[in-house]
């Protein structure tokens, strides 16, 4: 086996910094001890003087390649895991889709056949269930025991992914007995759709009004009924993608009471709003996803809800569609604009000039970032964290250079960025993934197939 050494970086955990070297070994991270009391010579050495050394990020929602409004996220796992680790992302955890109709395990195969031998970093699997019926709910079982141990369902796009309350609740029930987690996206689909029926019928064609038809307290009312679901079928509930400030205070009620209820919200809420929605020319549909981004004020509160925990975690829902032929399919009409906008590079960042402006600390930017998505998602401590025993997913990170973000220059396989032009402070320098170097001296080194899928244990906050 090889070593590698690090030397003389800011170790950054969720739980501590400190100045100090760290060994690995083969894959995995051997030692942390103080510069220079580790005098064996490496046969790689990196000097991380005056840069952080982080645990390599972990992304808990991306969509590679997945179907939506009649065309396909536009990363595939190749380009989309590529992307991740320039962005100092070393883990994913992406969603196979049931169809109505079909099993569980065909979803999955699926997804297992797109991503086998494609991924630069290691990945995992959540399950979205579009079709809770007896024998899905057994199914639901047998993948807790194959390492897919949480569950998506949809409040919103009826027809489609769409479960109603009693399915809903079943499939918490099923998720109370096995262990498995559900994930909810939780925004009132029914009346959703109502109101952009009757948009449409006003002429109100534009991407801003997907804003204004997903309004704030449709989130909120379905994130209560989630939380009172998940209480009385005695599961736990993560909330994904949550947006609106008033959805935020459902959370922090039912963590006040002692609900098992979890929330992750996502940079795009904390940095864009309604006004990148309303950009004329229909350059809104750039920003076109669902949850919607909202008003600029609900940004403090969920800045707040980081700090205080009510939010435990920060993904991407990474889904991205080319402006060009994806996007423009909803010109005249916003409810055919394909949902999602591209993210998976940028996460670290965005939330490392959340370190910078002042509204995290350090630890808690990788406890978002890193630690609780792997604990949440039973990976923990093999990702998350740089221990004796993890993974060697580690990323040396220059705090002070800037970047400023374009889709000239940033690697997702989509034609636009949601920041162009704007400028962050703090920059991935190289990235480990199971202690090969994948990103060094601005030169991607990695290769398709080194990723491998990570079966996961449930989720650790509950055991
Ligand atoms: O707009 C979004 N979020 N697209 C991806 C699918 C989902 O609901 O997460
Ligand atoms: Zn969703
Ligand atoms: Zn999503």
């Amino acid at each position: 086996m090889s070593t590698l050494a690090i030397r003389g970086g800011t170790v950054v955990t969720a739980a501590d910094e400190m100045v100090a070297d760290v060994l690995v070994d083969g894959e995995t991270v051997v030692a942390l001890a103080a510069p220079g009391a580790l005098d064996l010579r490496a046969d790689t050495e990196l000097d991380a003087a005056g840069r952080y050394v982080i645990p390599g990020g972990v992304d808990a929602h991306t969509h590679m390649e997945m179907p939506f409004g009649g065309t396909f996220a536009a990363d595939t796992f190749e380009t989309g895991t590529r992307a991740a680790a320039w962005g100092g992302t070393t883990t994913i955890i992406d969603f196979p889709i049931q169809s109505v109709g079909r099993s569980l395990r065909e979803g999955l195969d699926a997804w297992h056949e797109k991503a086998a031998g494609k991924c630069a970093i290691d990945y995992g699997f959540h399950m979205i269930l579009a079709d809770v019926t007896e024998s899905s709910l057994k199914e639901m079982e047998v993948l807790v025991g194959e390492g897919v141990t949480s569950f998506k369902l949809f409040m919103a796009y009826p027809g489609v992914f769409y479960s109603d309350d009693g399915k809903i609740l079943r499939a918490m029930q099923k998720a109370g007995e096995t262990g498995g987690l559900i994930m909810m996206h939780a925004e009132n689909g029914i009346a959703i759709d109502v109101l952009a029926e009757q948009a449409l019928a006003r002429g109100q064609t534009d991407p801003r009004y997907h804003g204004d038809v997903r309004h704030a307290l449709l989130e909120a009312e379905a994130t209560y009924r989630a939380i009172q679901l998940a209480r009385v079928a005695g599961a736990p509930l993560y909330v994904v993608h949550l947006s609106a400030q008033q959805a935020l205070a459902e959370i922090a009620h039912a963590r006040e009471t002692g609900v098992n209820a979890f929330a992750e919200t996502c940079p795009q809420y904390l940095f864009l709003s309604t006004e990148d929605l309303a950009r004329p020319d229909f350059e809104g549909a750039k920003y076109v996803c669902s949850t919607p981004l909202r008003p600029a004020e609900h940004q403090a509160a969920l800045w707040r809800g980081l700090r205080n925990d009510d939010l435990s975690v920060v993904s991407t829902d990474h889904c991205p569609f080319c402006f060009k032929g994806q996007k423009e399919l909803g010109r005249g009409d916003f409810t055919k604009i394909p949902n999602g906008l591209p993210g998976v590079e940028t996460r670290m960042d965005l939330l490392h000039q959340g370190v910078v402006d002042g509204h995290i600390s350090r630890r808690r930017w990788i406890e978002l970032a890193c630690a609780t998505p792997a604990r949440m998602f039973g990976l923990y401590p093999r990702k998350g964290t740089i221990a004796p025993g993890s993974d060697a997913d580690i990323v040396i990170y220059d705090p002070t250079a800037e970047h400023t973000h374009s889709a000239a220059t940033h690697h997702m396989a989509v034609d636009y960025s949601c920041y162009e032009g704007r400028t962050t402070t703090g920059r991935v320098e190289t990235v480990l993934s199971r202690g090969k170097v994948i990103i060094a001296g601005g030169e991607y080194l990695g290769s398709p197939g080194h990723g491998t899928f990570l079966p996961r244990d449930t989720c650790q906050y509950l055991r």
